[in-house]
């Protein structure tokens, strides 16, 4: 049956390339997406940079770019990447564009019109210097409940307290330093405690269709009655205050809607882009309608674990009370955990960077088919192991499947000019039970059990390979008269292996288009499987399909970045600049040579001061909080904390906002009055006595934090 399909990856916030998490997201859904494809399915799949809000804006600012320009040379990076992994995406936009900006008005007004905006004064913390309103996480001060420093305004990483930032003691901006202050603003909401959004979702989330079981258990706690009365499912907040980066809230001067708001949109914003693409504005705008509310169209989501509420209950809520259809299904997926469950990072990825992958000629298909075969329709963790990855690919992928074509086409090619023969009793039965199998793979593919797919596929490679061994195809052609059964079980290896290519096409896209030329055949679809090639088909040369994977690509993949190439004429530098023995410049002789590889081992880094304040009970030290340009998981920036004992020469006033050089890999040190996450660079002379006086290092204007100093 053909199905209309209307598919969605979540739009990646552009502030960062792609990291290996997303592209397994995208990796599943595009196996699904073409799984559809292959059925005749008509499948529209799009995603879209998620452009707006502060933490962009302020990325943005600190680039020294407009955020339209910062988030467009983010969308310039794209390319490689889904090229690269065969993700067959038919549509990338933004959601800063106009389509977005338009309909994110238009919902916003449906629901106005259905009584289901209300507003609300509330206080929040604001900058003073940097004249905005502070999201939770720029706001950092002492815990309430520990007193642990320099904790996030939602909640404390010591303790585990959650909070609101108003509870923070000695708060302080993360952007400017800044003590701030709690100023009032009118703030818009999303009604969705209205009885009739509660009566909606519940009913929207029952309904066994939309969610996996368990992503549905942990949803409706949201919408369960508390002991007293309340659910946690409460008005939703969706305005933000100027300076923002996002889309203004019509009839409201100054007020943006909150990034989560317009982001969804974005989906139904990068369909009609495609639609007007494909028919211009007016007939564009008017099929993306028509499209989008045909009862016919299936609306598919793949998302994360960490944005579930989003896709579940605020964006059916916004989509069904502003008059348009629903999603039909969110598909939850876990998190990719490289080697052993070790979180990675959100924003950085840490581990394994496709873009390296690709670049040390790693076949994308490889990774394509690992992560398949660890990926099922349930909100799971999938764990990226390099030993399980190369045992995966070399004896299943390889060793089974194409295994199969490289046994038996060169007996073809050489004995047969390429051509098939018929196929015995014995054989067909072999095919037979291939094409047995077909419906119970295809649902697999179906219900997302992509692992299942495969698992059932290579037991039928089993099943191939142990006809060839009991045939023994290269025994046959050294026997005279053995001909034709030789034909016969090469002509039966390579149906079958046209019938795994078919099975294995979702996953493997550019080797059965490989394959597809090999056998000098049209693209494969799933009723493909129904027939074969036959007696008399000629096929074309054989050439190695697919390679192993090498331990040493791996080995090179999770290799940390060189940090330095070391200089090639190191030695006769070295030993020119030795300096007489006696010498002592600034009061102490210089210090044994060393290798450009032993400096490389100092990470030095530009930090911002950000705040530096006394240290109650110390003379001599005095706090710095800097920004060294990292980020948390959610984007938000993150800042160290380091003693210095530098406070005989500096006040603390005069430090702040200035630029130095941070020791960045010191390791951390617990000192009385807390953690020292790294060194600033100072000079001082030898003889600190007879020449006091310490001078706190400092770059040439338009070096940024996190730049490294070499
Ligand atoms: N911008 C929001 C989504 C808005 S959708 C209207 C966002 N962006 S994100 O870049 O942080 O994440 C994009 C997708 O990548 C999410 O579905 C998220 O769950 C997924 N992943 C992020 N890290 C991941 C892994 N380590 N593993 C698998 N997917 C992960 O959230
Ligand atoms: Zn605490």
């Amino acid at each position: 049956m053909s199905r209309q399909l209307f598919v969605t990856t979540a739009l990646p916030y552009a502030n960062g390339n792609f990291h290996i998490g997303h592209i397994m997201e995208y990796i599943q859904a595009d196996t699904w997406v073409r799984h559809q494809r292959m059925q005749g399915s008509t499948v529209h799949f799009v995603c879209a940079d998620d452009a707006h809000g502060a933490p962009i804006m302020i990325a943005a600012e600190k680039a020294g770019k407009t955020p339209q320009q910062f988030v467009a040379d983010i969308a310039a990076g794209r390319k490689p990447y889904l090229d690269g992994f065969h993700i067959s995406f038919d549509n990338w936009h933004s959601t800063d564009a106009p389509e977005n900006h338009e309909l994110a008005q238009d919902i916003y007004r449906a629901l106005k019109a259905n009584d289901l905006i209300s507003t609300r004064t509330i206080e929040q913390f604001y900058d003073p210097q940097k004249a905005m309103f502070l999201p939770d996480r720029f706001i950092k001060g002492e815990c309430p409940k520990c007193g642990t420093q320099d904790q996030y305004g939602d909640n404390c990483e010591s303790c585990g307290a959650v909070y609101s930032p108003t509870d923070l003691k000695n708060p302080y901006s993360a952007l400017s330093g800044a003590t701030p202050e709690l100023r009032k603003s009118e703030h818009y909401f999303f009604k969705l405690s209205d009885p009739r959004c509660v009566a909606f979702l519940e009913g929207w989330t029952a309904d066994g269709n939309h969610l996996q079981t368990e992503v549905y258990n942990k949803i409706k706690e949201w919408l369960i009655p508390k002991e007293d009365g309340q659910r946690d499912l409460g008005d939703w907040d969706i305005s933000r205050d100027a300076p923002y980066f996002g889309i203004e809230i019509p009839d409201a001067p100054g007020k943006y809607f909150y990034v989560w708001l317009d982001a969804p949109i974005g989906y139904l914003a990068s369909l009609k882009n495609l639609f007007i693409k494909q028919h211009g504005a007016v007939a564009g705008a008017q099929a993306f309608e028509t499209f989008l509310a045909d009862p016919a169209t299936e609306q598919v989501h793949f998302i994360g674990k960490d944005i579930i509420t989003f896709h579940t209950l605020f964006w059916p809520a916004m989509l069904h009370f502003s008059g348009r259809k629903t999603p039909n299904v969110v598909h939850v997926h876990g998190f990719l955990t490289i080697n052993s469950g070790e979180k990675m990072s959100k924003s950085r990825g840490t581990g394994l960077d496709p873009l390296k992958y690709l670049s040390l000629g790693m076949n994308p298909e490889w990774l394509r088919y690992y992560l398949a075969t660890k990926l099922n329709a349930r909100n799971e963790d999938v764990e990226f192991s390099p030993e399980d990855f190369m045992a995966r690919v070399n004896s299943d992928l390889v060793g089974k499947f194409i295994n199969i074509a490289s046994r038996a086409a060169g007996f073809i090619t050489k004995r047969f000019d390429g051509k098939l023969g018929g196929t015995s009793a014995h054989g067909a039965g072999v095919l037979d039970i291939l094409r047995q199998q077909r419906d119970s793979i295809r649902d697999a593919f179906e219900a997302r059990e992509f692992a299942r797919a495969l698992r059932e596929t290579m037991l039928l490679a089993d099943r191939v390979n142990e006809y060839v061994d009991q045939n023994k195809p290269w025994e046959l052609a050294k026997q005279a008269g053995m001909d034709a059964h030789l034909q016969d079980v090469c002509t039966v290896c390579i149906e079958a292996f046209r019938l795994l290519t078919i099975y294995l096409k979702p996953v493997l896209p550019a080797l059965a288009q490989q394959v597809e030329s090999f056998l000098k055949i049209e693209p494969l679809r799933w009723s493909d499987a129904d027939q074969s090639l036959g007696a008399g088909h000629v096929i074309g040369n054989y050439q190695h399909l697919m390679q192993r994977v090498d331990a040493k690509q791996l080995e090179a993949l999770f290799e940390p970045p060189a940090l330095s190439e070391p200089a090639q004429d190191a030695p006769e530098i070295a030993a020119t600049r030795a300096m007489p023995p006696g010498s002592a410049p600034g009061g102490e002789a210089i210090a044994p040579t060393i290798g450009i590889e032993d400096f490389a081992k100092i990470d030095l880094r530009i930090a911002r001061i950000v705040n530096c304040e006394a240290v109650p009970g110390s003379t001599k030290l005095l706090r710095l909080t800097l920004d060294v340009g990292e980020d948390h998981a959610d984007g938000s920036p993150k800042t160290r904390n380091v003693f210095s004992g530098i406070a005989s020469c500096y006040q603390p006033q005069d430090l702040i906002g200035k630029y130095t050089v941070l020791v960045a890999n010191l390791a951390p040190r617990k000192m009385k009055f807390g953690l020292s996450e790294g060194m600033v660079l100072a000079a001082s002379h030898g003889d600190e006595k007879a020449k006091p006086g310490i001078y706190v290092l400092e770059p040439s204007p338009g070096a940024q934090p996190g730049m490294r100093v070499r």
